[in-house]
This record gives structure tokens, sequence and C-alpha cells, in this order.
């Protein structure tokens, strides 16, 4: 279930989610916004969520540019929003696309490397609530789409500091181990019907503005693209869910 830095990345053929909606969180920048882009170059509509509107029109209109499809944008603040927010959102969905096959969490609350005696409860429920209660959340309010697609998939993404904890990554490393076991349960619950599946990315190291706070000093030129990293995540969405 887990999608480690070694992770296949052969390439889906370009009309592989044709037809299909796609959620991402975090779509306005960095891994979220190529995935976005990536699943509509390969045929999805895509429902665009984000903190930022003005991120979120840029996304918009490159896919738009791109000859996408028309996406949806839809702003959400996921360290306030209730689960009344979701269930508005989720309805949105509904209303405007009909459907949704695919949700794919890639938002994420990071503050800058720190020893725990210096992190402070409200950093804590910050990191909490936008990196595993909201993704939870979400997913919840969108479930009866995503159970009702015949290629239902939930991708969660995840950080190598969740897996193999060390000094200093604190409530961001502890907020991103929750994701897997989230998974697990979630898989286990919906496994008579076999959808959607429930799935772990760790993408390793990507040059993204995240990657420019948590290793300021790093040259990241010769990291992996965001790009790059996106088609992990279509590989997956491509897979079969129906047996
Ligand atoms: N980059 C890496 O090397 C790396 C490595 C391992 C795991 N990851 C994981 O990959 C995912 C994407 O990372 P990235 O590097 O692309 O990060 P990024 O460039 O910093 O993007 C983070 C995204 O999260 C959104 N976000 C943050 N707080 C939010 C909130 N309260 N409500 C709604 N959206 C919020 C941001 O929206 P706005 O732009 O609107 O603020 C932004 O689009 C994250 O889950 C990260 O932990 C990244």
């Amino acid at each position: 279930m887990i999608q480690s830095e070694n992770a296949a990345t052969a390439g889906m053929a370009p009309g592989t989610l044709q037809g299909r909606v796609v959620m991402v969180t975090g779509a306005g920048r960095g891994i979220g916004r190529a995935v976005a882009a990536a699943c509509a170059a390969h045929g999805a509509t895509v429902a665009l969520v984000g903190r930022s509107p003005e991120r979120l029109a840029e996304a918009y209109d490159a896919i738009v540019d791109a000859g996408g499809a028309e996406p949806a944008a839809i702003p959400v603040d996921l360290a306030k929003a209730t689960d009344a927010d979701f269930h508005s959102l989720a309805q949105l969905v509904r209303k405007e696309l009909g459907r949704m096959d695919a949700l794919v969490h890639c938002a994420a609350h990071f503050t800058p490397l720190a020893p725990l005696r210096d992190q402070t409860l409200e950093q804590w429920m910050a990191h909490l609530r936008v990196n595993l209660a909201a993704p939870f959340a979400l997913t919840r309010a969108c479930l009866p789409m995503l159970s009702a697609s015949p290629n239902g998939h939930v991708i969660f993404t995840s950080e190598t500091h969740a897996e193999h904890p060390a000094a200093y990554w604190g409530a961001f490393a502890v907020s991103k181990s929750g994701l897997s076991t989230l998974a697990t349960i979630w898989n286990d619950e919906c496994e008579r019907a076999g959808r959607p599946r429930f799935h772990v990315m760790v993408p390793g190291p990507v040059a993204s503005p995240q990657r420019a706070q948590s290793h300021p000093a790093e040259d990241r030129s010769s990291l992996p693209s965001a790009d790059a990293v996106a088609k992990r995540y279509v590989n997956i969405l491509g897979e079969a869910t129906t047996p």
C-alpha cells in the first residue's frame, strides 16, 4: 500500500483517466499542482482544492491553457474547515461535476524543524488538523461518491520521517504517521466492496516550496521535479479497482 521513493514511474497512456473526476488538495502549488495537471493531461476533470484563491486560479489557467477539461477551483482553509464545510464541498462537486472517482491529498502544513521542547500545542494542533484530521474528514464527506465509482482511489501523501522518525521532525512527522494507520483501517472497512482503495504515497525529496522550507541550505537543482513524482500518482489512479 505504501508507495516508497523507489516506486515504479512508468507512464500511463494519455487517455487513462478519461471521464473521471479527481479532486486534488494542495493543488495551487508544488506536488499537488503537478498531480492536478498530470491528471488533466490524462483526461480527468479535476477539482482543485487549496487555501490561496490566486494560486488555484494559476493552476486552473495552466490546465485550461494546456487543453485540459475545465476544472473546478474550490478555496478551503483545511486548518479551519468543519464537517459541514467538507459536506458542502462534496455536494458542490456532485452538483458541478456529477461524480468523484479519486481524491488525492497533497496539502500539508509545515513549520520549520525544531526540537519537541520548543513546539507549542497550537503548532501541534495545526499540523494534526491539516495533515491528518482534514484528510480524514474530507474523505469521509466524499466517500459516497468514491464508493460509487468503479475506479475509486484515495491517496494520502505522507513523508519519509513518518516511517523513520528523527529529531526535530516533531509534529509534522507525527501528524503524517497517522495516515498509514488511517489508510489501513479504511481499506479494512471497505474490503468487502473492494473500493475505494486507499494508498499512502511517500514522494521522497522533491523540488518544491515545502522542500525549500525543510531543507533551506540544500541545492535543489538535482532533486526530482514535482512533475516527475506526479506520474507515480497517475499510475495509481490508473489501476483498475473493479475485480
Ligand atoms: N517536497 C518534498 O520533498 C516532499 C517530501 C515528502 C513529502 N512531501 C509531501 O508532499 C505533499 C506536497 O508537498 P509540496 O512539497 O508540494 O508542498 P508545498 O509546495 O508547500 O504545497 C503545500 C500545499 O498545501 C496547501 N496548504 C497548506 N496549508 C493549507 C491549509 N490550511 N488549507 C488548505 N491548503 C493548505 C498549500 O496551499 P496554498 O498554496 O494555497 O497555501 C499548498 O498548495 C505534502 O503533503 C508534503 O508533506 C513533500
